[in-house]
C-alpha cells in the first residue's frame, strides 16, 4: 500500500473516501468544515440519529455524491493510540466503502510527528493478512485499499514528516515479517529455520553479524538448558546470536533475548489438547528479536545490540528430559526439571548467561512465559519485572505511547524460597501462586549484577480475535516498544 503526505485540506483531495478523526465531545462543524453544506448537513444528521460521539474505536460511513466520509473517533484524542485505532478503522471503512484510494485528515495535534506515527501504524498493521495456507486468497474482487493519502494543513516540517513515513514504514516491515513467523505452521519453523532466517537478516546489513550454535557446539559451550529441553525432539536446538553495529560511536550496549521454543508440546508434563493448539506462538520472542534486528540497520539507533535467540522444540520424544532431572549451567548454577512444560525460563537462563559475558549496559528479554501472567493480566497487557527500575520506567513509558499495556510485577524477595531445590540450588516450578513472579524470579539467578528487564508476553503476543490494528494470530506485540526504547537510549 503507498502511502502519500500532502499539506491541503482533507477536502481538496480527490479520493473515494476520506477519514476524519473526530474528538468525542467536540462539535462537528470543526471536523467537517471544508466540505459542501448539504455533505455537512448530512453528516451532521446521521451523526446525531445513530448517536456518534467520537469514542475511540467507534467509526460512522456517510455515502455523499462522488465519495464517502468517514468519521472516526479519536476519544478525547490526547493519547498517541488512539490515532493509532482511529487509522484502522479509517482504514476498515475504506475496505467496507470499497475505496481504492482514501485520505485520512490529520489535524493540528500536540506531538505531530509522533501522531503521523501512530496514524501510519494503525493504517499499515490494520492491512496485515496472513494466506499463506490458503488456497482461495480474500478480496479478490476487491483488493483493498491501494493508496492513503494523509493529509495535514499543518504538517510544518515536511522534512522531518518525510522521514517519519520512511521509518514507520519499516517498523510495520519488521512487525509483519514478525507475525509471519509465529504464524507459520510448527513443523516448518524448528529451530534450525529460525537460525536459518537469522543468517538471512544478517545478510540484509554490512551491520548485522550472526552466529548460530546448534548440535555439539551447543555441548561445548555448555548450552545445558536449551540441550535439555530439545531432548524428546528430532530437531537440534539452537542458540543464535544477531549483532547489530551502529554506524557511529555507541552510547550504550543492550542485549536482547527471545524465547524461542517452536512448538511446546509441555514435553513429558504433556499440555492437555486445547492449550497446545496455539502453541507454535512459543518462539513470539525470538520473533521479536528477528524483526528488531532486522530493523535496526534503517532506524540507525546508536546502540550496540546484541540479541540472543534461545530456540528449541519442546516434545516428549524418548530421550526427552524428565521429570526430576537437573540441569547444570554455564555459570555454575544447578536447577532441578520437576516440570518440563516450564521449559522458557530453563533455555533462556542460557542466554542470560551469554548476556552477562558481553559486558552489557542492559539486559532486555522477551518471553511467551507463563499462562499466570495471562490469568493476572489478561490478553492485552504484557507483565514486566526487573531489577532496574529506571530501566523498567522506561520500557513502560514507550510502550504506553506504542499502545503496548505493560505492567509490572514485583520481585518480592520472600518468594525467592518458593524456588529452592532440595536436591539442587533451584527448581523450575513454584508452589503454584505467582508463577509469572516465580518464573522471573528463576531467570534472575542468571542475570547477575545486570540491569535487567523482562517481559513476558504470553498474554498479548497472540490474538485469537480481530483487535483494532492486529488481525487474528500473532501481534508482534512489543516490537515497537523495544524498538522505540532503543532508538530513545541511542
Ligand atoms: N509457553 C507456556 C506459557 C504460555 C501459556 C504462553 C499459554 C502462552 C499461552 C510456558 O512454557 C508454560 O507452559 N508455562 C507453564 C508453567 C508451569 C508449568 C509452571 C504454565 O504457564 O502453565
Ligand atoms: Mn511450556
Ligand atoms: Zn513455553
Amino acid at each position: 500500500m503507498s502511502i502519500k503526505l500532502v499539506r491541503r485540506k482533507a477536502s481538496q483531495v480527490q479520493a473515494d473516501l476520506v477519514a476524519i478523526g473526530v474528538v468525542e465531545g467536540q462539535e462537528l462543524k470543526g471536523a467537517v468544515a471544508g466540505l459542501a453544506k448539504e455533505d455537512r448537513d448530512a453528516i451532521t444528521a446521521r451523526a446525531k440519529r445513530i448517536g456518534f460521539k467520537g469514542k475511540v474505536n467507534s467509526a460512522m460511513i456517510v455515502q455523499l455524491t462522488g465519495h464517502d466520509v468517514a468519521l472516526v473517533g479519536v476519544g478525547k484524542g490526547d493519547t498517541v493510540d488512539a490515532w493509532r485505532r482511529a487509522a484502522s478503522s479509517a482504514r476498515n471503512a475504506a475496505t467496507v466503502s470499497r475505496a481504492t484510494t482514501y485520505a485520512f485528515a490529520l489535524d493540528d495535534a500536540a506531538r505531530p510527528l509522533d501522531v503521523l506515527a501512530a496514524v501510519i501504524e494503525g493504517t499499515l498493521l490494520t492491512g496485515y493478512t496472513y494466506e499463506k495456507y490458503k488456497t482461495k486468497k480474500s478480496e479478490t474482487s476487491y483488493g483493498g485499499p491501494r493508496t492513503i493519502t494523509i493529509t495535514s494543513p499543518s504538517l510544518s516540517d515536511t522534512g522531518r514528516a518525510v522521514e517519519t513515513l520512511a521509518r514507520t514504514q519499516e517498523v510495520c516491515d519488521a512487525v509483519c515479517f514478525a507475525r509471519d513467523l509465529v504464524n507459520e505452521i510448527p513443523t516448518a519453523k524448528p529451530p534450525g529455520h529460525l537460525a536459518a532466517v537469522a543468517r538471512q537478516v544478517a545478510r540484509g546489513s554490512a551491520r548485522l553479524r550472526c552466529d548460530v550454535w546448534q548440535g555439539e557446539r551447543l555441548r561445548r559451550e555448555k548450552m545445558n538448558g536449551i540441550i535439555a529441553v530439545s531432548s524428546g525432539s528430532r530437531n537440534s536446538g539452537a542458540l543464535i546470536k544477531l549483532i547489530y553495529k551502529p554506524r557511529r560511536r555507541p552510547r550504550a550496549r543492550v542485549a536482547l533475548i527471545g524465547k524461542g521454543i517452536t512448538f511446546d508440546s509441555g514435553g513429558l508434563s504433556l499440555k492437555p489438547a486445547k492449550s497446545m493448539e496455539t502453541m507454535k506462538m512459543d518462539m513470539s520472542g525470538a520473533a521479536l528479536v528477528l524483526a528488531v534486528m532486522r530493523a535496526l540497520p534503517e532506524l540507525d539507533p546508536a546502540v550496540e545490540v546484541h540479541g540472543f535467540i534461545a530456540s528449541a522444540e519442546n516434545m516428549p520424544g524418548q530421550n526427552a528430559q524428565k521429570p526430576g532431572d537437573i540441569i547444570r549451567y554455564r555459570n555454575g548454577v544447578t536447577a532441578e526439571v520437576l516440570n518440563t512444560d516450564a521449559e522458557g525460563r530453563l533455555v533462556l537462563a542460557d542466554a542470560l548467561c551469554l548476556a552477562g559475558e558481553i559486558d552489557p549496559d542492559y539486559i532486555v528479554d522477551a518471553a511467551t512465559l507463563t499462562g499466570a501472567c495471562m490469568v493476572a493480566l489478561g490478553l492485552r497487557i504484557g507483565g514486566i519485572m526487573g531489577t532496574d527500575q529506571a530501566l523498567v520506567d522506561d520500557i513502560i513509558a514507550v510502550g504506553k505511547d506504542a499502545g503496548e499495556g505493560l505492567w509490572q510485577l514485583p520481585l518480592v524477595e520472600d518468594y525467592a524460597e518458593e524456588i529452592r531445590s532440595s536436591i539442587a540450588d533451584i527448581k523450575n516450578i513454584g508452589g503454584g501462586y505467582a508463577g509469572t513472579i516465580a518464573a522471573a524470579l528463576f531467570l534472575r539467578h542468571f542475570v547477575g549484577k545486570n540491569k535487567w528487564a523482562h517481559l513476558d508476553i504470553a498474554g498479548p503476543a497472540w490474538t485469537d480475535r480481530a483487535l483494532p490494528y492486529t488481525p487474528r494470530g500473532g501481534t508482534g506485540f512489543a516490537i515497537r516498544t523495544v524498538l522505540g526504547w532503543l532508538d530513545r537510549i541511542g
